[in-house]
């Protein structure tokens, strides 16, 4: 089975940090290498996305690849064709397979079927590519041994994705939010299991920010939760990101967010716009973590 990139957790530290590594040398342009010359790449998309497409099509462009953009309307994952048939079938074509998709058991389906390495483009459980990002983005603005962290807002694919992080690379992980939207539980327990981080969950904002290096939050409701969206505002709506709440975090916090934000909501436009925030250069980073990702894999699948 060759290797893949559904979570975080499928690397090492040391490959975590051989990442981090490459997309540092691959964005100051020391090095560019084309591991996907003459190799096409699947991207299968069955859900919306801006970033995930464009920085994956680019970079795929850019080591040398052909991306592919495949909706579910023609594959219709598990549906028309299985998940087995249409790893077998893709791996016959395409060097690579990125999906993003609903079920995470679909793409760690592809892994264990596909003859090439799949990566996760996001589920409902993780977004590895987007923490592998922010997290190098933070490495860019801040220098330190160990960053807190103050995630606030849904228990979602991004927290699951942090916690997955955290139990490779040692943080201050301070979850602000409800006790009706808590993060994976497995994933949650696996991470305190691994002992490398500290993480509190509280649903007090205050208490998750206090003096942080960074803070973080995303939609409150994600994609295929829309339906739900009253009820997180009413739960929720005490975590937003405002002036107040990041002047109780360290004066150069960083404030992130892995976009696209619902402005006015999780996130107020003076915080957004202002002088902390990061968030741009999270989104440019989505294409350089996901070279080093690529490459990684093309590297390690020899
Ligand atoms: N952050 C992120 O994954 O954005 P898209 O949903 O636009 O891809
Ligand atoms: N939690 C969000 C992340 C979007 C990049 C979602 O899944 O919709």
């Amino acid at each position: 089975m060759p290797r893949s990139f559904c979570e975080i957790t499928d690397c090492t530290r040391e490959e975590v940090q051989e990442i981090f590594n490459l997309c540092a040398k691959m964005k100051s342009g020391k090095i560019a290498p084309k591991p996907l010359e003459g190799k096409a790449v699947a991207c299968v998309f069955t859900k919306p996305s801006l970033r995930t497409r464009v920085s994956f099509e680019v970079g795929i462009n850019e080591l040398g690849g052909k991306s592919l953009y495949i909706t579910d309307n023609e594959i219709s994952i598990g549906k028309r064709e299985s998940v087995h048939d249409v790893a077998k079938v893709l791996s016959r074509y395409v060097g690579m397979i990125m999906i993003r998709t609903f079920s995470h058991s679909d793409v760690t389906g592809l892994a264990k079927y596909a003859d090439v390495p799949v990566v996760n483009g996001l589920t409902d459980l993780v977004h590895p590519c987007q923490i592998m990002g922010d997290y190098f983005t933070i490495l860019e603005h801040k220098k330190k041994e160990k960053y807190s962290i103050a995630y606030l807002g849904d228990g979602n694919n991004i927290t699951n994705s942090w916690l997955n992080l955290a139990s490779l690379i040692p943080m201050d992980l301070r979850i602000g939010t409800d006790p009706s939207t808590p993060p994976d539980k497995t994933i949650l327990e696996r991470c305190k299991a691994a002992g490398k981080s500290q993480v509190t969950i509280t649903d007090d904002p205050i208490k998750a920010v206090k003096g942080a290096d960074v803070i973080y939050t995303d939609v409150w409701a994600s994609m295929g939760q829309k339906d739900k969206l009253n009820e997180k505002i009413a739960v929720l709506k005490k975590f937003q990101v405002n002036n107040e709440l990041v002047s109780h975090a360290d004066k150069d916090c960083l404030v992130m967010h892995c976009l696209p934000a619902e402005r006015g909501r999780e996130i107020t436009d003076e915080v957004m716009d202002g002088r902390h925030s990061v968030v741009f250069d999270e989104a440019e980073n989505r294409l350089h973590i996901q070279k080093a990702i690529m490459t990684f894999l093309m590297e390690h699948n020899k």
